[in-house]
């Protein structure tokens, strides 16, 4: 998909999605504990890619984490700069990060995969690969389902995976899985897991 198609978007519905899930509060407690326990004590930086209004880079920071969120949207940035003075936030697109090779700890990219066509994951992943020095770690947040599908997102089309097939991907990639919190739907969630993987 455009970016730019993900851009404007997100920018038409930016400040409601501030308002429901701007805040670190909003995510679940299972999840900020996954995060947490993959992407805190590193000694290096640690990306929030698609970091949306920077809830979660916010968060990391006040753990001491020397994070840096990332995004293709104005608005959250603006958002994200005004709630977490003490942060910094780039403007820039997954597919092409401004940052050297192997020179950061950690990538979080919750939720910020999803609007990917099936066909441009594993670029997208050989860049998070490129950025990351070995045995630094990326999580991710995403939809699931047994096949690698599109559907209809509340912004835009997003697609789920299969988680093994998404680690197969990663370990395409140069990574190895770590960990995985597999959750299954409820009344107001899709299936969705977390997984953790280390580059190597
Ligand atoms: C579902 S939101 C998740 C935002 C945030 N991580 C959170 O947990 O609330 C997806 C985010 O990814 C960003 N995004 C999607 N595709 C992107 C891309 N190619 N480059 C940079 N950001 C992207 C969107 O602008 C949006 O902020």
């Amino acid at each position: 998909m455009e970016t730019d198609t993900v851009r404007q978007a997100y920018t038409s519905v930016a400040q409601l999605y501030i308002s429901l899930f701007g805040t670190a509060g909003h995510v679940h407690p299972d999840d900020l504990a996954f995060i947490e326990r993959h992407l805190t004590g590193r000694p290096g930086r640690v990306l929030d890619l698609g970091c949306g209004p920077g809830h979660l880079t916010g968060h990391l920071r006040a753990l001491g984490v020397d994070a840096v969120g990332i995004d293709l949207v104005p608005e959250f940035l603006a958002h994200a700069r005004a709630a977490h003075p003490e942060v910094e936030f780039q403007l820039g697109s997954l597919e092409r990060l401004d940052v050297a090779d192997e020179s950061v700890d950690g990538i979080l990219a919750w939720y910020s995969l999803i609007h990917l066509p099936p066909p441009e994951l594993d670029g997208v992943l050989e860049e998070f690969r490129r950025v990351l020095a070995p045995a630094g770690r990326l999580v991710l947040g995403t939809f699931t389902a047994d096949e690698v599908g599109a559907f209809d997102h509340k912004v835009t089309t997003a697609y789920r995976w299969p988680l093994d097939e998404f680690s197969e991907r990663l370990t395409h990639a140069g990574f190895r899985e770590v960990e995985r919190l597999p959750r299954p739907d409820d009344d107001t969630h899709r299936p969705h897991a977390a997984m953790a993987a280390v580059a190597v």
